[in-house]
């Protein structure tokens, strides 16, 4: 399988984006051809400061080779650095249908707060699937809040082959994490940059305690049982607690009799342990920035290969490339 993902550099990675995502991309690199992208084009729509948008494209590289990202088995690069998925998306753009992109959430949403939208925010959808399409990808691996791009992502493809009778496109399938599809953030919401309820990967280990016991509870008493499940806290604890701890922690629930309090303390606990060896990986990585620039240097050089070939098809396709 060709699988391929990317995330925006528009702030720090947070558990929602590792345990929805990028835990994926590590367990895929290992028995399939995977690229892996950092999607600066699309963080333009919010971050529109250069430096700060410089910085949160490093700290994704960092990141993203901490958490065991590995270059010689996947291609890492910035979303940039491969023209061809602009060029693709323009050609995707002319048969985009305007009501296929207003339907879209994250457009609607923006719409509804009052936010003034831009065209790049309008026509992001469009953007993500010349990124997909670009590489022939099968397999995408993505939280559920990402499910509806992939499903524009296979209209177009399939309104474009539909169109010009061909197969240019492969259609691309979304692998969404059946543990981790939707991570609740420190307010039982989505954990979100956008709600600013993010327990973040890397942030200095205090100030993370502090989020965790400030992490919103409901106000029942302590001898009350509770399910496990219906409860952010222990979907928290879940993902990073060894199997026989949150073996214990659910029986702990359901028989009742404990404060939210130690729940807190024991997710602080094995968050600094699951985290442990990815926080000593990017202090190494930080200390020589060249050699992750180069990584991405080789990346964008072979991902370019594959995405040029896949755009000669699609501009043959629709007559772009035009010498008999
Ligand atoms: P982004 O940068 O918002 O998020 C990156 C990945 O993290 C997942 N995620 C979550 N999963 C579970 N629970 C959560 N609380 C949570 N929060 C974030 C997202 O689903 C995503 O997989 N549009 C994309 C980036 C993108 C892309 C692409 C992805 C651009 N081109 C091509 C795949 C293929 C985005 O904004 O993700």
């Amino acid at each position: 399988m060709r699988v391929l993902s990317g995330i925006q550099p528009t702030g720090r990675f947070h558990w929602g984006n590792y345990f929805g995502a990028i835990r994926q991309y590590i367990a895929f690199q290992n028995e399939h051809e995977a690229y892996y992208f950092i999607a600066n084009l699309h963080a333009l729509t919010t971050v529109r400061d250069p430096a700060v948008l410089r910085g949160y494209t490093l700290d994704a590289a960092l990141d993203l080779l901490a958490l065991g990202l590995d270059p010689n088995r996947a291609t890492l690069f910035v979303q940039s650095d491969v023209p061809e998925v602009s060029q693709l998306c323009w050609l995707l753009m002319t048969g985009t249908n305007l009501g296929l992109l207003e339907r879209c959430h994250a457009f609607k949403e923006k719409k509804a707060k009052g936010i003034n939208a831009d065209a790049g925010l309008f026509t992001y959808p469009v953007l993500m699937a010349a990124d997909i399409l670009a590489f022939d990808s099968n397999w995408v691996p993505v939280g559920e809040d990402q499910g509806q791009h992939i499903e524009v992502c296979r209209d177009l493809a399939r309104s474009f082959n539909h169109h010009y009778r061909c197969e240019a496109f492969v259609l691309p399938e979304a692998r969404i994490t059946v543990d981790a599809a939707k991570v609740p953030g420190t307010d039982g919401q989505k954990m979100s940059k956008s709600y600013d309820n993010t327990l973040a990967l890397f942030e200095d280990q205090k100030q993370q305690r502090k989020k965790i016991m400030r992490i919103t509870t409901d106000s029942r008493p302590m001898e009350d049982p509770k399910a496990p499940e219906e409860d952010h806290l222990f979907q928290l604890y879940r993902l990073v607690a060894k199997p026989e701890q949150v073996e214990e922690m659910a029986a702990l629930y359901r028989r009742g009799g404990f404060g939210y309090g130690e729940v807190k303390k024991a997710l602080a606990d094995a968050a600094e342990l699951y985290f442990a060896d990815a926080r000593a990986r990017r202090a190494e990585y930080e200390a020589k920035p060249n050699e992750v620039y180069e990584i991405l240097a080789d990346g964008a050089g072979r991902a370019r290969k594959k995405a040029g070939e896949v755009l000669r098809r699609v501009e043959s396709a629709c007559g772009i490339s035009y010498r008999k």
